[in-house]
């Protein structure tokens, strides 16, 4: 029998046909009236596919009764109501691994991009300031700095195997001490903040590490220091953070992941010192393509009674 699926958002074109093709389709994405939509097709429905930015709150798993699985394309889930889900034996899913590469390349570009001001040297060659104003002021060298990663996960040790050969010097800072690298830990935040030039945020986002890079860690990072995040815009205190930045407290900031999706602070706009991307950590169409098919295999393997691929 056909399963019904609920589309909370859509994944690739390539795979949503896929979907297509398997399930009865229900576009939330799509309904005018979301309530008027959910009361109609909530009983029937399975499974959700949805992303990471959209989620799957209680509230709307809450009216599908006879939801068994929710395949998430992202590997930070901070968005779906776990606990909600557990506490129904509702399974989710996510797509952890595939993004590696990609969620570290983009890490180093705007580490890089940061360090080197490569926006701003965009900007100066497009703005005639080269020819008017002469050379470019210095900007600062990787080599030799400190780079300290907090949530040395899957994706962080990516980075750190890039970062390597840039010269950098790599610590970190997670819950427990890895057994398994030879990397310095930190037990606490701020006195890794303290003693490094870069900190690089690469960890789950949820009520765990809400606004875990706090004013205190910001401004013990400092006035020469640089704040990387490409994890979730929950993890940093975004006021302080600007507050920092603007007082020169904090040196500068590279940005994939805000507060409030897609806003973007108007402050934050405005700064020299901070290069912004639009949550692109994993965006390239190898990357996505992969992420998307990870969802409809899991939900394959979901509804052929098999063991899921990548549960959360
Ligand atoms: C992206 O932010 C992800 O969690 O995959």
């Amino acid at each position: 029998m056909t399963a019904d699926v609920l589309v909370v958002a859509p994944i690739l074109t390539r795979q949503m046909t896929q979907l297509e093709a398997t399930y009865r389709l229900h576009r939330l994405d799509r309904a005018a009236d979301r309530d008027a939509f959910l009361a109609e097709v909530g009983d029937r429905i399975e499974a959700i596919v949805t992303t990471g930015t959209a989620g799957a709150s209680a509230d709307v798993m809450g009216r599908l009764p006879n939801l068994k699985v929710v395949g998430c394309m992202a590997v930070g889930v901070d968005a779906v109501d776990l606990p909600y889900a557990r506490s129904r034996g509702i399974a989710v899913t996510n797509t952890p691994d595939v993004l590696n590469d990609c969620v570290a390349d983009t890490a180093m570009g705007l580490l890089i991009a940061s360090m080197r001001k490569l926006v701003l040297s965009d900007r100066y060659v497009r703005d005639g300031s080269w020819v008017a104003k002469g050379p470019m002021p210095l900007t600062t060298s990787l080599r030799g700095k400190t780079l300290g990663i907090l949530g040395l996960g899957r994706i962080g040790m990516a980075i750190a195997r890039r970062a390597e050969p840039f010269g950098l010097t790599i610590v970190y800072h997670t819950r427990r001490k890895r057994d398994d690298v030879a990397y310095p830990w930190y037990a606490d935040l701020v006195a890794m903040a303290r003693d490094v030039d870069i900190l690089l945020a690469i960890l789950p986002g949820g009520p765990e590490t809400r606004r875990i890079v706090s004013r205190e860690v910001i401004e013990a990072l400092g006035p020469t220091g640089t704040f990387v995040n490409v994890a979730r815009g929950s993890v940093c205190d975004e006021p302080a953070l600007i507050e920092a930045l603007a007082s020169g407290k904090l040196g500068a900031a590279a940005l994939d992941v805000f507060e409030d999706e897609p806003r973007v602070p108007d402050a934050l706009i405005r700064m020299d010192n901070v290069v912004l991307a639009p949550h692109v950590g994993s965006a390239t169409v190898e990357t996505r393509d992969a992420m998307s098919q990870l969802v409809v295999d899991n939900l394959a393997a979901h509804f052929a009674g098999r063991p899921l691929l990548t549960p959360v």
